[in-house]
């Protein structure tokens, strides 16, 4: 018999924040399922509650946000687990990318370092010679050319994109059940995006972890996601697979969304316009 059982089981997710004005709920009562090896995106304009909902997940609220409801990971509920065994989920089980990897990545540290140790953390008995040699790999996974050498290297001297695959390769080397990357490509430019786009569904293939791609652009998670969650000012508007939610969107506000997805062919039009602009 296969195993029938979501991922990832989300539900009346709930976040609010007690302010001077009272009460605001950011995040009203979602609810979602993850099938195992399966991509979701979570779409949704600046400030609709997409990553209250991935630190919810997370357990990483900030400081007086209040979390109600229910989240299932592999049957067990998170919600109610001790901050240390939080820990260990957040380690071995759910590996996050954030937007900007330099403030996840320290400055002080090479970028092989920081795998080795973040790897260190949490399996037991483990060398730094060894680790390190997880470090190598993790970045020939995520195609750092040259990784043996570039291991030794500090965050500063990789480019935005580079640094984004150091963040993934990181995430790679604990082996997660589910991969939550929000915004992984929003700092970078399109051509770059389109890498991290491609590695993050190669990786998704590869390893058969469940992927929460967050984005505020629809077209982003077009290529990878297999459904599509949107949010809208807390509330989750419409989720269908991906085929459906782009051919025929139920919402006004996912269609919206859609017109503002600028058509392949422009973009295209765009890319050669700037390519045939020499200076003069
Ligand atoms: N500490 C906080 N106190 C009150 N409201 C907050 C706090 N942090 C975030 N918010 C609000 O929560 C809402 C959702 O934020 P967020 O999940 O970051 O949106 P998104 O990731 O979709 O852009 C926003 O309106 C934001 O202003
Ligand atoms: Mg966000």
């Amino acid at each position: 018999m296969t195993d029938q059982r979501p991922l990832l089981r989300v539900r009346d997710l709930t976040v609010g924040f007690t302010t001077a004005a009272g009460r605001v709920e950011v995040v009203k009562r979602l609810g979602f399922d993850l099938a195992r090896g399966g991509a979701l995106g979570i779409v949704g304009e600046s400030g609709s509650g997409k990553s209250m909902t991935s630190l919810a997940i997370m357990g990483l609220l900030p400081k007086g946000a209040e979390r109600t409801g229910s989240i299932e990971l592999d049957g067990t509920e998170l919600t109610t687990l001790r901050e240390r065994q939080m820990q260990a989920v957040r380690g071995d089980r759910i590996a996050m990318v954030f937007q900007d990897p330099l403030s996840s990545l320290n400055p002080y540290y090479t970028v092989g370092t920081q795998i080795a140790e973040a790897y260190r953390a949490h399996r037991t008995g483990v060398t730094r010679r060894q680790a390190r040699k997880v470090a190598i790999e993790a970045m020939e996974r995520v195609h750092i050319k040259d990784a043996a050498r570039r291991v030794d290297h500090y965050p500063h001297q990789f480019s935005g994109g580079m640094r984004q695959r150091v963040m993934i390769a990181m995430t790679l080397s604990m082996e997660p059940d589910l991969i939550i990357a929000d915004e992984p490509t929003t700092a970078l430019d399109v051509t770059v995006q389109a890498q991290i786009l491609d590695l993050l569904a190669e990786i998704r293939r590869d390893t058969g972890a469940g992927l929460i791609l967050i984005t505020h652009d629809l077209a982003v998670v077009s290529e990878v996601a297999d459904h599509i969650v949107v949010m809208r000012e807390g509330d989750l508007v419409e989720q269908g697979t991906a085929e459906q939610v782009f051919s025929d969107p139920r919402a006004d506000y996912t269609r919206m969304l859609l017109d503002a997805v600028p058509r392949i062919d422009d973009e295209i039009g765009l890319l050669r316009t700037t390519a045939t602009e020499e200076p003069r």
